[in-house]
C-alpha cells in the first residue's frame, strides 16, 4: 500500500504578496527613522522576512535565530530549544521578531522571554499568519497577515518534514489517501 499527500492552494503568492505589502506599510508607520533589528525565526520565516525587508525603505539590520520545537509531525513537542544564537548585540535595540506562523504560541512565548532577558529598548511582533484556533499561551501580535483555519499549511517557507518550503503558494495538506 502506497500513501498520496493532498496539497489544496489557500493563499496564492498575489495575495500572499499585497498582505505582505499590508504589514510593511504598518511597519513603515511605526520604525521610520528608527534602525531596528529584524530578528527572522528560522527557517520558516525565511521567504516571508525576504519579501518583507524588500518593501521596507528605511534603515534596519536583519538577524535570524533558529528555533525547533517540531519533530517530524505536525504538532509542537511544546519543548523549544536554541538551535543557532542571535549574533548581534540586542540591549538598547528596537526589536522586531518576524515569525511565518503561530499556532500554540510556545514558541514566540519561548523567545518573547529570551529576548526581554537581553534588555531591548522594546519589542514587537510580527507574523505572516496566525492559527488564532490552537492557542495555548497568549501572545500579542503586533502584526499579523491573515487568520488562518485550523489546518496544516505548507509553502511560502512553510514546511512538513522539510519538504514543500519552495512552493510559491501557501497549501494546506489534507489526509493522506491510501491508493
Ligand atoms: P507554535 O510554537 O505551536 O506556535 O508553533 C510555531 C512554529 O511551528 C512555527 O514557527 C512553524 O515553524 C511551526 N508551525 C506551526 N504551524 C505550522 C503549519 O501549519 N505548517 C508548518 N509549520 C507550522
Ligand atoms: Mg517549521
Amino acid at each position: 500500500m502506497t500513501t498520496k499527500v493532498r496539497l489544496t492552494k489557500l493563499y496564492d503568492n498575489k495575495e500572499i504578496k499585497s498582505t505582505v505589502r499590508q504589514i510593511a506599510k504598518d511597519i513603515t508607520r511605526d520604525y521610520k527613522g528608527k534602525n531596528p533589528l529584524i530578528i527572522g525565526i528560522l527557517k520558516g520565516s525565511f521567504i516571508f522576512i525576504a519579501d518583507l525587508v524588500r518593501e521596507l525603505r528605511f534603515p534596519l539590520e536583519i538577524e535570524f535565530i533558529r528555533l525547533s520545537s517540531y519533530g517530524r509531525g505536525q504538532t509542537s513537542s511544546g519543548k523549544v530549544k536554541v538551535l543557532q544564537k542571535i549574533a548581534a548585540k540586542i540591549k538598547g535595540r528596537d526589536v522586531l521578531i518576524v515569525e511565518d506562523i503561530i499556532d500554540s504560541g510556545v514558541t514566540l512565548n519561548f523567545l518573547i522571554d529570551y529576548i526581554l532577558k537581553k534588555q531591548p529598548s522594546s519589542l514587537k511582533l510580527c507574523c505572516l499568519l496566525d492559527k488564532v484556533a490552537r492557542r495555548r499561551i497568549p501572545v500579542t501580535i503586533d502584526y499579523v497577515g491573515l487568520i488562518v483555519p485550523d489546518k496544516f499549511l505548507v509553502g511560502y517557507g512553510l514546511d512538513w518534514d522539510e519538504k514543500y518550503r519552495n512552493l510559491p503558494d501557501i497549501c494546506c495538506v489534507e489526509d493522506e489517501i491510501a491508493t
